[in-house]
Formats: C-alpha cells, structure tokens, sequence
C-alpha cells in the first residue's frame, strides 16, 4: 500500500518489510496527559492553553463531555487547543446523554469531576466502555457523596448526580489503578478539608504533577504501607500552558518494530519519561535491546527525552508482578517481541488486562496461537514460547486476529507481522484512532507495509 492509499477501518495485514526499518519520527501526544489537560482545563479559572494535544477519538470524547459541562474549548488554526474553565463545583448539567464511546479514562476520571459539581448527566459509551467496570470508581465516589442509578449497576449507561459538596475521603486503592486514584482526586477538589490516596501498588502520577502546576494543594509521601498522596481540597485552580509530551504506550509500537526486523534502527523523538511509564522499555532492555535515551528535557511536569532502539538478539525472560502496574499497556507489544526473542517468557501479575479494552489477556493468548505461536495463561500470567528470529527461527504468522475492538490489540499483532512467514490480518483497524490515529503513515514512513482487506 502507498502511504496515499487510506486505510482506516476494516481488515489489515502486514507482512516481511522489504528491508530493515529506518526513521526518526515523532509520535503523538501522550492520552493521558491528553484527557487530563482538557479535564484540568475545564474546572481551572481562566484559559488553559494546549500544544501537542493527541487529537485521538478518546480525547476528543473528553473533548466534547468537557463542552456539554459548560467549559469552552476551541481548537486554534495552528492546532493548539484552549479550554476556558468554569471553575471548582461549576458544571452545568448536560441536556444530552455525555458518550465517551470508547474512552474509559475520559469517562471514569469524569466521574471524578461530577462529584465536585452539583450536576445531573447520564453517561453513556460503546460496545467495549459498556462492558467495562466501573464499580472500582463508583465505590469510593458514592462515599464521597456521589448519587448513581441504577446505583448496584457495575457498567454504563449510568445516570450521575454530584453532591452539593463532596465530603473529603481516605482511601486505600485495591485495584492498582490511577484512573481509580485520579477519580478520587478530582473529586476531592471540591471537597472541604483532606482527601487521601494510598497505593499499595504505585501507579501513573500524572495527575498529581498536573494538580501541582494548576496550583492545587496536593503532596505525595512514600510510607510503609505505600505512596500517600494527600489534597486538600476547595482551592481553585488556575489556567496554564500544558505542552502535551508524546506517549511512551505509542513508542512501544515503532519500538517493537525496530526489534522484530533484524538490522533495524528506529529513532522516537519526544518520548514522555515517567518512572510509572516505563517498565517496557526496562524489560526490553532486559531482553537484550540495545536502547539510547539523548537529549532529556522537561513538559507538562515531565521528563520528555528522544529514544533510539537497533534490532539486537533477544532472550525470553519472566517478567514480575510488581512493574506490571508501570507498563500495564504495553502487554500486547511485550508479548510480540516475546515470540520473536529466543526460549519461553514469563509475564505475572496480568489480572488488570481482563478488564481493559478488551479482555487483553485472552485477545493476546488467543492472537498468538491463531498464528503457530505457543502460549497460555496460567491463572494471572501469561506464557510465550519464542521463535528466536535471531537464532534464524521464523513465527509461522498467517493468522486472523480477532481485536475485539482494541487498539493495541490491532496494532501489536500487524507488527508481528514484520517477523513471520506469512503475513498477520487483523479484523478491524477503525479503533487505532482512538489512541494512534496517524499509526499507519508514521509506521510506513519506517518502512513497514500494510495491505488492506484480508489479503495477506
Ligand atoms: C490510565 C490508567 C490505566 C491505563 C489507561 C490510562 C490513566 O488504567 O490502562 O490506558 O490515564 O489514568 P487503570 O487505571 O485502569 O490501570
């Protein structure tokens, strides 16, 4: 296919690339510093200016529930956005269902901001947000005041009530969750007096780096039992300049991609460096990729730094539990690069992938055995024989993966691809947009070739 030839929806396969993969390309913004710029926006005093804004359908969801709760949002002709927020406790109640189509972090950490708002809104999403938990949210925003019906209902559609005035909470995560942790945050900012987090298991702390640059008043402390971050609510918060850094969960794909085609050098520029973001490319290293970090400099509260990966041999290797949480997206493009390296991996601790966009966990297990690859689950974690491509081993590929309308589904098994006999179809590639949508250019311009249909 020419990169002029679009391709958005429907069957794709990907194949042995003609030669090695070469390029420098920069990737789109990071989604959940995306959602949370638009959301931290819409309830800060004044005008919050934006750049580098992943313009992916989820957060242009968030986009649009932000606008139905009275923010003003406008896109500039130079694409950054502005968001005029309302301030602490002032969403209107939208006329309209609010859909977050396929966007549970738009949608959960929204939940949040509704219980600092006295407002009605009934939430809606598609088919995979409808069947996603949101309980694990609920639970500790119904003791903060929050009013759910069908109160028991552990899914959307569920129609919302925000409290006059939250009541402040202290609340020990059991889910590793920084959605679940971000919920509560946001709605404890309109909360009078002390709202608490403790995460036994440390998850992504975006949101608390941005409270801290909208002025909240939030600290974090590693105790014994965990990282408590504290935030004393009913401060405002003030509009600032958000320059949104690019998405290691991104990254991960012309990442693994270098290392599936022998002789491949890939550069990333503007990789977002959070130490809860980068268990990836930890265990790449592990396995033997030979990773560069340069040019290290800070946005939005983060380090942001530009990345070059070379195709190198890779072993197999068991993964703990524990860095699950800090690379809890990156499965999927884990487990490609573990049927490419040599000998079996190992990765535990995988509970959380049951509930993602997909059951990833099956949807992985299922992919990779669809295409002459061993694997199984056992209880929490995932079992990968290797081919070892380096080794002169080849992954038969040739398969149809079924995505289950999941992004990351879609875009790990066409990469894995690039390293089988026959090239790999995936059944639908429409949801790539809602975290990647410039994924099939970006990674044409690398070299890697996409057919469109079934036609391997
Ligand atoms: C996210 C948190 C993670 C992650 C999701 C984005 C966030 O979810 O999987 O893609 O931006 O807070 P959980 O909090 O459910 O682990």
């Amino acid at each position: 296919m020419t990169p002029e030839q679009d391709i958005l929806s429907g069957p794709a396969s990907c194949g042995r690339p003609a030669r090695a993969l070469r390029g420098d390309v920069t990737i789109p913004g990071d989604k959940s510093v995306s959602h949370r710029s638009l959301m931290l926006g819409a309830v800060a005093l004044g005008k919050t200016h934006i750049t580098g804004l992943l313009e992916g359908d989820d957060v242009l969801a968030t986009a649009r529930a932000m606008q139905a709760f009275g923010a003003h949002i406008a896109r500039n002709a130079d694409g950054s956005w502005d968001v005029e927020g309302r301030g602490l406790g002032n969403f209107i109640s939208p006329d309209q269902p609010v859909d977050f189509g396929n966007a549970g972090t738009g949608c959960r950490l929204t939940m949040g901001l509704i219980t600092g708002s006295p407002c009605t809104v009934t939430l809606i999403g598609d088919t995979s947000l409808s069947k996603r938990p949101m309980q694990r949210v609920l639970n500790p925003l119904r003791q903060m005041g929050l009013g759910i019906t069908p109160d028991a209902q552990d899914h959307l559609p569920l129609t919302l009530t925000g409290p006059e005035r939250p009541t402040p909470l202290h609340y020990r995560l059991p889910v590793a969750s920084a959605q679940v942790k971000s919920a509560i945050l946001l709605a404890g900012l309109s909360a009078p007096g002390e709202t608490c987090v403790i995460e036994p298991h440390p998850t992504r702390d975006h949101t608390e780096r941005m409270l801290t640059l909208f002025g909240a008043n939030i600290e974090t402390t590693v105790e014994n039992d965990g990282v408590h971050v504290r935030l004393r609510g009913e401060k405002q918060l003030r509009a600032c300049q958000i320059d949104v850094p690019g998405d290691p969960s991104s990254a991960a794909f012309p990442a693994i991609a270098a290392l599936l085609v022998p002789g491949s050098c890939v550069t990333i520029r503007n990789v977002m460096r959070n130490p809860h973001r980068e268990g990836l490319f930890t265990v790449l290293e592990r396995m033997g990729a030979d990773i560069a970090w340069q040019n290290q400099r800070q946005a939005a509260g983060e380090m942001v730094a530009d990345l070059s990966i070379s195709a190198t041999k890779l072993e197999g290797l068991e993964v703990e539990a524990r860095i699950a949480p800090s690379m809890i997206d990156e499965y999927p493009a884990l487990a490609m690069v573990a049927a490419a390296a040599s000998g079996k991996s190992i990765f535990h601790g995988l509970g959380e992938l049951r509930v993602k966009e997909s059951d990833r966990l099956a949807a992985i297990c299922d992919g990779l055995r669809a295409n002459g690859i061993v694997a199984e689950i056992a209880e929490d974690s995932l079992i990968v024989y290797g081919h070892d491509i380096y080794g002169g081993g080849v992954p038969p590929g040739g398969g149809r993966v079924a995505t289950h309308h999941d992004h990351r589904i879609a875009m790990s098994f066409l990469l894995l691809g690039l390293a089988s006999k026959t090239a790999i179809t995936v059944d639908d590639i429409s949801m790539i947009a809602t975290s990647f949508p410039n994924f099939i250019p970006l990674m044409q311009s690398l070299g890697v070739a996409f057919t469109k249909g079934d036609n391997a």
